[in-house]
């Protein structure tokens, strides 16, 4: 595997088809479920590990994201990653940005509500790296559903030249989705985090017996977030990121909470007949917490 600092080394060594997996690092099997599905449709993987700025809307937030560069190469390099992207903050930035990607309707909602000024990160970091590296794909997790959504808008709507692929949550073996954020969770926190995943599992078998009302699905997870507090729980259409309220088209349920001061979301993808996708559970703790953190 090559660690690679700049754009223009990124792109020169470009091969027939390139596949691109943005990260902003501390890997998990999330991430590496990326990684392993852009090998087996790619001759070149590249994998970018940068901690954007932009997107953090509070500092601290971004000074708390856990960052652990030489196991995140060990891991990527086990992935089979060819060329790890890891660019400095003056590769990046190397003038002061006046230029942002603004997405309208599909941020405003769940996660732009709550994260003013996140998604237009997100979209602005996006665009750089399909930009600056011109990957044929790039791989995206549904466990972001809101910005899988926005990220495959911007594909039309500027015209880039890449297919995004979408890939299922991977989930610790009790069902919470893994995330990076995880490793912050005090015992106790880790406990009641589980309610978040249960709560959406609830609402999805919910409408797996014949449920359609959005109401009625959302109260479902709300009932099982005892000990988090819920910063919204929404039912929403896939290809527009609105809340809908009626499941009378492919949605995804969202839900995002605080709990023990960490911040965590999730989702399951519902269907108009009553099916869901729940992603997949690990058989055994996640790497997360290996002898490597
Ligand atoms: P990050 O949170 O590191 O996630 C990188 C990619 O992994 C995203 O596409 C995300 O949806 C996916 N992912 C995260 N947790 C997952 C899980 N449990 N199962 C499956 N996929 C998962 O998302 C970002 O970084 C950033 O916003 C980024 C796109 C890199 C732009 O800075």
């Amino acid at each position: 595997m090559r660690i690679v600092k700049t754009f223009a080394e990124c792109r020169s060594l470009a091969s027939d088809s390139t596949g691109l997996v943005p990260t902003l690092g501390f890997v998990h099997e999330g991430h590496l479920d990326l990684m392993s599905r852009c090998r087996r449709e790619n001759d070149l993987v590249i994998s970018s590990l940068f901690v954007n700025p932009l997107q953090f809307g509070d500092p601290a937030d971004f000074d708390a994201y856990p960052r652990k560069f030489d196991r995140d190469a060990g891991l990527m390099e086990a992935a089979d990653v060819d060329v790890l992207f890891a660019p400095s903050l003056e590769e990046m930035y190397p003038v002061e940005p006046v230029t942002a990607v603004v997405v309208k309707g599909i941020t405003e909602s769940m996660e732009g509500a709550h994260r003013p000024g996140h998604f237009e990160g997100v979209a602005t970091v996006v665009t750089k790296l399909l930009a600056g590296i011109q990957p044929d794909r790039a791989y995206f997790g549904k466990k972001d559903a809101q910005q899988l959504t926005m990220v495959t808008r911007m594909v039309p709507d500027l015209s880039l030249p890449v297919e995004i692929v979408a890939c299922p949550t991977v989930r610790e073996a009790d069902g919470l989705a893994l995330s990076s954020r995880n490793v912050r969770l005090s015992d106790q926190a880790r406990r009641l985090a589980v309610g978040l995943s249960e709560g959406l599992f609830a609402a999805a078998d919910l409408v797996a017996s014949g449920e359609r009302d959005g109401a009625a699905i959302e109260r479902t997870v709300t009932a099982q977030l005892a000990g988090m507090s819920a910063e919204y729980v929404t039912l929403a259409d896939r290809a527009s990121a609105e809340p809908i309220v009626q499941l009378d088209r492919p949605a995804f349920l969202a839900a995002a909470v605080e709990v023990g001061g960490v911040r965590l979301i999730d989702n399951v993808w519902l269907e108009t007949d009553g099916s869901s996708d729940r992603g997949r559970r690990l058989d055994e703790t996640s790497i997360l917490y290996g002898e490597a953190h």
